[in-house]
């Protein structure tokens, strides 16, 4: 990890000499294709310079607009921003990966990744159809082919120079295993949801010791309350130092060694989710203490996405 005094500065170098993740991400599962656009323009103004983004998001090409009006504004370069995106679990048969990789590097109007993750490790049946269900409201999975053979076709990826980085999404530490045990090029990142009541410690343990990024989502608890907003020890630590909450959970996740992605979806959020700073040692603490524990997303028990947040426009509509 290179730290810095500057906790914002954090970057965390990737296995294979593959650069560096900025720890303080941006993510852009955001419904509504216009709050796409201007909740990246704004986290771009407000400093963030990674980004993470999915085919299952829908909205690629707004993200991937957002991103080149920055860097034609001036001032900021491709090479400035790191950009994920991620492949489906409807494309998991190896003939589909390059296509969809391709596919989604267009919406996005970029040469290159610089980091492609397995959205998670469930594959269903083969199309464009991105929920196969069957007439019974089941999800259809894909039996006929591994996350091995997968993961396969992501480092062919890799050999032509069109991703820098690779790795999973949604995976648990007993699915990791066989897959960094078996890969010629070893994951780099696993993206999973990490906060204090899920801190994921011997995910972590694993990882650490293998060089591997720990990219923790919902840091804030998916911004749910009652939740890890309105936690007490998180409250208190947020008077003591002056901080919001927010700022707390996102400075605790980088002090510990992992990056994060959160989703502020305003500019003075944008900014206040940037303008972290480092938590004093007892307060880093006091939160490793806290003993709740409670997993907000499922998606890692089935591949189907456990928490779509409501675009504002519907959500006001309900
Ligand atoms: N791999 C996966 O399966 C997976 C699953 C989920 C998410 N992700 C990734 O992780 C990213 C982060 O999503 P998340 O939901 O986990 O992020 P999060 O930052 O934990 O939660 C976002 C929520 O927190 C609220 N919020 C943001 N900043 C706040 C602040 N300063 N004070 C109070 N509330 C605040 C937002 O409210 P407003 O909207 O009102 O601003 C939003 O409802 C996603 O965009 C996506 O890229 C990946």
């Amino acid at each position: 990890m290179i730290e810095s005094s500057d906790l914002r500065m954090t970057r965390i170098p990737l296995s294979h000499g593959a650069g560096y993740m900025p720890a303080l991400g941006f993510g852009t599962l955001i419904p509504d294709p216009a709050e796409t656009i201007t909740a990246t323009r704004d986290a771009l103004e407000a400093g963030f310079r990674h980004f993470d983004c999915a085919e299952r998001y829908g909205n690629e090409r707004e993200v991937g607009k957002a991103l080149q009006e920055g860097i034609a504004g001036g001032g900021i370069t491709r090479e400035d921003i790191f950009v994920t995106t991620k492949l489906w679990n409807s494309n998991h048969r190896p003939d589909r990966v390059e296509p969809a990789f391709e596919a989604s590097l267009d919406r996005l109007g970029l040469k290159y990744l610089d980091l492609y993750l397995i959205h998670t490790p469930f594959a269903f049946q083969p199309g464009d159809n991105q929920d196969p269900r069957d007439q019974n409201g089941n999800v259809l999975y894909d039996q006929g082919v591994t996350l091995l053979d997968t993961w396969k076709a992501l480092e062919t990826l890799v050999d032509h120079g069109k991703c820098r980085a690779i790795g999973l999404s949604d995976i648990t530490l007993d699915m990791l295993k066989p897959i960094y045990e078996s890969a010629r090029i070893k994951p780099a990142v696993v993206q999973v949801e990490s906060h204090p009541y899920l801190p994921e410690t011997e995910l972590l343990e694993f990882c650490k010791e293998r060089g591997i990024v720990l990219l923790a989502f919902a840091p804030l608890g998916h911004g749910m309350k009652p939740g890890l907003l309105e936690d007490p020890v998180i409250s208190a630590v947020a008077a003591r130092v002056g901080k919001t909450p927010a700022q707390v959970l996102l400075a605790w996740a980088v002090q510990r060694g992992t990056a994060l992605l959160t989703t502020p979806r305003s500019a003075a959020r944008a900014r206040e989710n940037f303008d972290i700073s480092r938590l004093p040692e007892d307060a880093f603490d006091e939160i490793n203490r806290i003993q709740i524990r409670q997993r907000l997303n499922p998606v890692v028990n089935t591949g189907v996405p456990g928490f779509i947040p409501q675009s504002k426009s519907t959500a006001q509509g309900k």
